[in-house]
């Protein structure tokens, strides 16, 4: 340990020592998916230290077990009565787009629903205008905000989704702004291609059209210039069947696009059963589910994730999560930030949330925001959990005095701090 320490002080590599933290949350020496009854198991050391080098963790443990060496450090972060837990990994978002849609919320309000705005050309289409209009710097610099808006709000690693563009222009003007803000930001993001997430007015009457230009004019593009990660379809009544997303995903998958979708929002249509088929990642939303859904998709391997401040905008049921959790399906949580269905990406909120209104207990709600939200983006290596190799991704917390205190308190701010990669921001 002493070597270690005494190299970084020579090599000027910045090494902090966290000491004096009330708890620390999220400790785990194995990364390990989490379902059922482990979902509620939230290992928490009171009374810690913890060492970044280089914006790794590189030791943790309790104070009176801080090696002696460790006093060689220059940085010491005084941690008294602060919680320390992992930033928020943020699975399912649509950050990047044009404007607001304040006057499709006054719509619902005055009782319009969501498919009929939808059918009207709002929703989707009408972000898509929008976004069509909009220069590629234009759409930077906003998602660029909302970026900053959510990493202070303790997010630090997040996925963002194309899908208002609609059009090969559009798709990749979004996508190549995904692409600049991971070059520029110190989050760890992951893009996804949503080509599929309506048809244009033009394809209403010609579904293949439309898939044919996902297939050959978008998807080799995006492959060249390595723009995405993952693939995603809207499956639903009025946008894409379940036969139409396995067809679209496949496409994908040949480019090494794994499939994360969006699935039994409104309806239950056969995309649980195609998107076990195609081993996608994760399947997202969830609010309509059979029993037999419920028992598929826990036997299998991927990753149902709940969007609860999206159920809640749209006043929907929320998902079944305890029903998923005891049939022992692997959940995360996700803001589902957008500007259709939930224009917050507030994940304190979506924690809280989902405690109030779905009964998840306090320490689900956390690991399904953390741990599994790293495993929904494939980053479960680098961050998600405090544990030795991964990144120093935290949340300091004003003081609080149990972890429940988090989501009990709903809709305050109680963030002191946020370190992204052993940075402030
Ligand atoms: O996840 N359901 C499909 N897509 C988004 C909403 C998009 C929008 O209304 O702009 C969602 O809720
Ligand atoms: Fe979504």
């Amino acid at each position: 340990m002493q070597d270690v320490f005494f190299y970084s002080y020579l090599s000027g590599m910045a090494t902090k020592l966290i000491s004096n933290i009330q708890q620390l949350v999220g400790v785990r020496n194995e990364n390990k998916l989490l379902r059922g009854k482990e979902l509620s198991e939230l290992p928490i050391i009171e009374k810690a230290y913890l060492v970044v080098e280089d914006g790794v963790i590189t030791s943790f443990g309790k104070m009176e077990e801080i090696p002696a060496s460790a006093n060689s450090i220059l940085e010491i972060i005084d941690a008294s009565g602060q919680t320390v837990l992992p930033c928020w990994c943020d699975s399912h978002t649509h950050l990047v787009f044009a404007a607001s849609r304040e006057e499709e919320f006054i719509d619902k309000i005055k009782g319009m629903g969501y498919a009929e705005i939808a059918s009207k050309g709002g929703g989707i289409l009408n972000s898509s205008k929008k976004l069509n209009a909009a220069s590629e710097d234009e759409l930077f610099n906003s998602a660029w905000k909302r970026l900053e808006e959510v990493s202070s709000l303790g997010t630090g690693a997040i996925e963002i989704k194309s899908g208002y563009g609609l059009s090969v222009e559009g798709e990749l003007k979004m996508l190549r702004v995904i692409k600049r803000l991971k070059e520029k930001s110190n989050l760890t993001i992951k893009a996804t291609f949503l080509g599929a997430h309506a048809f244009p007015l033009e394809y209403r009457n010609n579904h293949q059209g439309y898939i044919d230009r996902i297939i050959f004019e978008m998807l080799p593009v995006i492959a060249k210039e390595k723009l995405a990660d993952y693939i995603d379809v809207f499956c639903e009544n009025g946008f894409f069947s379940a036969k139409e997303m396995e067809v679209i995903c496949n496409a994908g998958m040949s480019y090494g696009l794994k499939p994360k979708l969006h699935v039994n929002q409104l309806n239950s249509i056969g995309g649980i059963e195609a998107g076990i088929k195609l081993n996608a990642v994760s399947m997202d939303h969830l609010e309509t589910m059979t029993d037999d859904e419920i028992k598929k998709i826990s036997a299998s391997a991927t990753i149902g994730t709940l969007l609860p401040t999206a159920a809640f905008f749209l006043r929907m049921n929320y998902p079944p999560a305890r029903k998923l959790i005891e049939s022992n399906c692997a959940i995360a949580l996700a803001s589902d930030y957008n500007p259709g269905s939930s224009p917050n990406g507030n994940m304190n909120l979506v924690v809280a949330m989902s405690c109030i209104q779905m009964k998840m207990l306090p320490e689900e709600a956390i690991n399904a925001a953390t741990i599994n939200g790293a495993y929904a983006m494939e980053i479960e290596k680098k961050t998600g959990s405090i544990s030795v190799g991964k990144r120093a991704d935290l949340i300091f917390t004003r003081p609080i005095p149990s972890i429940a205190y988090l989501p009990y308190s709903f809709g305050a701010n109680l963030i002191d701090r946020v370190m992204i990669h052993g940075e402030w921001i």
